[in-house]
């Protein structure tokens, strides 16, 4: 285990098996259709990776880059779009690939403006949620998993850009981001 870390919240094989799970359930959905399967940069690239090889849809991928302001472990509320689609959504399915939500700002604007452009239907599969954290209506259509109000890591999270590639969700260690 890294030494920043304080525990292991979900490893390898807990995450393997529910994006299989939550894969499997995709393939129903879009069952007969294409999605476009965008992944919102980087935090979501792991998951990502592993959720479109784990589907059997035939899909299209994209790529937004979505920010809000700042490097520090809370979101501000306001969107910064750093990358927009490559692709033209309208009247296409979309499966938003997001890494862990929070209060939920992101998502919440993000849909509202991706839906200004027609799409035929928007989903967001989601490897966390922190439903607790909540501060605007948002609710995932597909949940990984549920966690507490901890900081974590890992599988494509950061914490001020390191630790993306560490293979599992780790909670970060509270010396680490107190008092910056
Ligand atoms: P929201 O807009 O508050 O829902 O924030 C979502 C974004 O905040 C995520 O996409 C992450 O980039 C970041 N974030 C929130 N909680 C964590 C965490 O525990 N670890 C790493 N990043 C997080
Ligand atoms: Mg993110």
């Amino acid at each position: 285990m890294h030494p920043d870390c304080e525990r292991i919240l979900l490893t390898e094989e807990q995450i393997k098996t529910r994006v299989r799970e939550v894969a499997a359930q995709l393939d129903k959905l879009y069952e007969g259709r294409k999605p476009v399967v965008v992944c919102i940069l980087k935090g979501s690239v792991v998951f990502f990776v592993d959720l479109i090889r784990a589907m059997q849809s035939p899909c299209e991928l994209d790529f937004m880059a979505v920010s809000s302001y700042g490097s520090g472990t809370r979101s501000t509320g306001e969107l910064l779009i750093k990358k927009d689609l490559a692709a033209n959504i309208e009247g296409r399915d979309v499966l938003i690939v997001e890494d862990i939500i929070d209060s939920g700002n992101t998502l919440y604007h993000l849909k509202k403006m991706l839906n200004r452009r027609r799409p035929a239907s928007v989903n967001i599969v989601t490897l966390l949620d922190k439903p607790s954290r909540r501060q605007v209506p948002m609710e995932p259509e597909y949940t990984c998993f549920e966690i507490e109000d901890e900081f974590v890591i890992g599988y494509g999270l950061d914490y001020a850009e390191d630790y993306r590639n560490l293979p599992y969700v780790g909670v970060l260690k509270r010396s680490i981001y107190e008092g910056k």
